[in-house]
């Protein structure tokens, strides 16, 4: 594992994992972890801003953690921990904070959506205007290499960069420059009603739903009105769009075929997915099942990933305050 580069990247703590989180984000992660030394963390920290419920905010950092390892996060080859883990990254930020012109963080997009949704950024939490920072903090600590991310992300791996390089040129060479790797915009999974699959917009389908729940979810599926013998379109077909995620290649090409020639009705198209995707989902929900009846586990896997990543925190923060005298 040592002398590979290091991969490094934060969930966000959301409950309700569904479709599009699965194919947009968790497996490109389980795809890199066999290459790189992966430092992977649950950003509760993060989650701040939008959560104040200790209950809800522990339970989704529990949830999540379950959910990539029932999907295959191998925690012989990942780093997993929770963000709040490591003090070292909040006491980094505070100097990232002492460096960084207010100037550079009100041009984030994250903040100025915020601002322009809400009026005056007095309404903004700090926390949100500080969000690149602490992110910067959480990179570079780590002295990551590669950073997945999605394309909503890539400004604050910009500025993470940016950040770096002002330590470096006040301070002397302390960081290197983190590289981005960010998502396929080509990957976004649609929902039930066609839109991008979202909890915002109610639409999407669980890794976690029950067979019945997903039997009812499927039936809402939205399509046009063609009749059974009329061919379809399987590139704008709401359920062909999902049933390429998750059926064998094989039956794809079979669907796609019968499409294009017509004599397939959407009740069957539909019932097909729903098959396809109750298999799919077993092993991830069996996994997970086994994994709720042993918290212990996984709680122990977040520890064992917090020891290793402390101990590289520690490591450059103490580098660090020698730099800057403290
Ligand atoms: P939501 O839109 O449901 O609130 P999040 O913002 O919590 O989802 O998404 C977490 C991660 O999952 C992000 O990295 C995002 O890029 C990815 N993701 C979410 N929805 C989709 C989707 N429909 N298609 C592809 N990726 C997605
Ligand atoms: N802000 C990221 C998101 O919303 C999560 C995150 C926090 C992160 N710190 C990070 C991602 C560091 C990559 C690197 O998805």
């Amino acid at each position: 594992m040592e002398n590979k580069a290091t991969l490094l990247s934060g969930i966000k703590p959301t409950g309700d994992i569904h479709l599009g989180n699965y194919f947009g984000a968790m497996r490109q992660f389980l795809d890199l972890q066999d290459q790189f030394e992966c430092f992977i963390f649950i950003a509760n920290l993060h989650a701040l801003n939008q959560i104040h419920d200790a209950d809800i905010l522990k339970a989704n950092t529990l949830e999540i953690a379950k959910a990539y390892l029932s999907v295959g996060l191998d925690p012989n080859k990942v780093h997993f921990f929770k963000q709040s883990d490591i003090p070292q990254v909040s006491e980094l930020c505070w100097i990232f904070n002492s460096i960084t012109n207010v100037g550079l963080m009100e041009r984030a997009h994250a903040y100025k959506d915020f601002v322009a949704k809400n009026g005056s950024g007095g309404a903004a939490m700090m926390g949100l205007f500080d969000y690149p920072i602490l992110m910067a903090a959480d990179i570079l600590i780590y002295e990551s290499d590669i950073v997945p991310v999605g394309k909503d992300q890539q400004q604050h791996l910009e500025m993470a960069v940016d950040i770096a390089g002002r330590f470096n040129h006040i301070f002397g060479e302390t960081f290197k420059m983190p590289e981005g790797r960010i998502g396929d915009e080509t990957a976004t999974v649609i929902g039930l009603d066609g839109r991008k699959m979202s909890k915002s917009y109610g639409n999407t389908i669980g890794l976690f739903d029950a067979p019945e729940t997903l039997k009812k979810k499927i039936s809402s599926i939205k399509t046009d009105s063609k009749g059974i013998d009329e061919p379809k379109d399987p590139d704008t077909d709401n359920i062909f769009a999902l049933y390429r995620l998750v059926a064998d290649p094989v039956d794809v090409e079979q669907l796609k075929m019968r499409y294009i020639q017509g004599g397939v009705s959407y009740k069957e198209a539909k019932d097909l997915l729903y098959e396809a995707l109750v298999n799919f989902l077993a092993p991830i929900q069996a996994k997970k099942k086994e994994l709720d009846e042993n918290e212990d586990y996984v709680l122990k896997v977040l520890n064992d990933g917090r020891e290793v990543a402390l101990e590289r925190a520690e490591q450059k923060l103490r580098e660090i305050k020698t730099k800057v005298g403290i």
